[in-house]
């Protein structure tokens, strides 16, 4: 066995909790600030770019919505989902609450003497799925009505339990519009039921998560989504956190070897501050020192290797799914000087004809942005701007051409 001192600490990889969550106290913050709603008016999205850290964010929120003792969590993740309806939806969320109802009892068969002093079990009904589903399938109208009936039943049942509400978590929530079957509304329906429970004073709340698509995607389902959602935009960890990322696991762990001062603030350089690129390097340089440590002085951190290794492990998947043209294109926008901020159609036009030989019209530019976003590498915010969907990505297509 890996004696503990030496064991790495740093966890890349989607979900991983880390050794130590840095930097997200304003979010902690906002979140126990929801948790005082009696009338639930705002619910939550954790949006930002992939490897930001929503995930384990979620993870979080979740000790400390149950730390309350008062609310109660349950909640899925949609990545996986290959095709989403209506049904679905309802019988996901039919799954996920049932999970907490099926504890509570709702009627009892009595002690029945079946003669000479014996008798027969005591037989318990509750709430289980069973139950609920039967409530779902006999009650008329759409799907929406039939979970709403289902919900409310399960909450006065539960409100005397000393319960201040619960909350529905769902991970990668974008999935409920981009893999939603055709003519099917998951997305709709699941706003427009927990709208309508609010409204009738049942403290459900949503708390969602995914992609920067997400919003959009939530205000083009129901315009009054708006004024449902308190965002938080995750953003990369600043100058501070990511210190406190990279040493508090080393510290923590009692680690026999110590990153310096230059060693740190390279990896916050390299990394962008990005929590997976955080975990992603800590980890190889981790290793190295280790490996190192008989020499007694702190090696130097191979930057173009590691830099290489991510490459591969990180982005060369995705820069394989794209075509000569489209990487063409890919390249005027990292040399624009807002790349890693938003862009314009135009903005992108102007570059190309500075650029390239065959430069690109803005009709092109619309439709290859369209297919870049399909395949996640760009997305369109809501004032109809763009940005890449890939953290780090125009350091890496600059690379490319270097
Ligand atoms: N606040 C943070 N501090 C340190 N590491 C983090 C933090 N947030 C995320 N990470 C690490 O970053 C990686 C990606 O996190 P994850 O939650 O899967 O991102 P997302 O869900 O946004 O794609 C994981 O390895 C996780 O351990
Ligand atoms: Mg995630």
């Amino acid at each position: 066995m890996i004696p503990q001192q030496i064991k790495n600490p740093f966890k890349p990889g989607a979900g991983h909790m880390p050794p130590f969550l840095a930097g997200r106290d304003e979010e902690e913050r906002e979140f126990t600030r929801l948790l005082q709603q009696y009338t639930i008016l705002e619910n939550l999205v954790l949006t930002g770019l992939r490897g930001v850290g929503k995930t384990v964010l979620l993870e979080r929120l979740k000790e400390l919505a149950i730390s309350t003792g008062r609310w109660a969590w349950v909640g899925t993740d949609l990545s996986e989902t290959a095709s989403l309806t209506d049904e679905h939806l309802a019988l996901r969320v039919l799954t996920d609450i049932s999970l907490i109802t099926s504890q509570i009892v709702i009627g009892r068969l009595e002690k029945v003497n079946i003669g000479f002093g014996s008798q027969i079990t005591v037989q318990e009904e509750t709430l289980n799925f069973n139950v609920l589903s039967q409530i779902y399938q006999h009650t008329p109208g759409l799907i929406a009505d039939k979970l709403k009936c289902v919900l409310e039943t399960c909450w006065h049942y539960m409100k005397d339990k000393n319960l201040h509400g619960v909350i529905f978590a769902y991970d990668e929530a974008q999935n409920l519009a981009d893999h939603a079957a055709k003519e099917q509304y998951p997305l709709s329906l699941l706003l427009e039921v927990f709208q309508s429970l609010q409204r009738k004073n049942i403290p459900f709340m949503l708390v969602l998560t995914g992609l920067p698509t997400l919003f959009p995607k939530l205000v083009e389902a129901r315009t009054y989504s708006e004024r449902m959602f308190r965002i938080l935009f995750l953003k990369p960890l600043d100058r501070e956190s990511s210190r406190k990322a990279i040493m508090k696991p080393i510290e923590d762990g009692k680690c026999p070897i110590r990153f310096g001062p230059k060693s740190v603030d390279l990896i916050i350089e390299q990394s962008g501050g990005y929590p997976y690129f955080i975990q992603f390097i800590c980890r190889e340089v981790y290793d190295l020192f280790i490996q190192r440590i008989a020499d007694g002085k702190e090696p130097t951190i191979p930057v173009d290797e590691i830099t290489r290794k991510l490459d591969t492990d990180f982005f060369a998947g995705r820069w394989a799914m794209v075509t000569d043209r489209q990487r063409q294109l890919l390249q005027a926008i990292a040399a624009m000087d807002n790349c890693d901020d938003e862009f314009t159609v135009q903005d992108i036009a102007g570059m190309s004809k500075n650029m390239l030989e065959k430069p690109f019209g803005s009709s092109q530019v619309n439709q290859m942005l369209s297919s870049l976003s399909d395949m996640g590498l760009i997305y369109k915010n809501r004032h109809g701007k763009y940005s890449l969907a890939v953290p780090l990505l125009a350091r890496f297509i600059r690379r490319q051409t270097s």
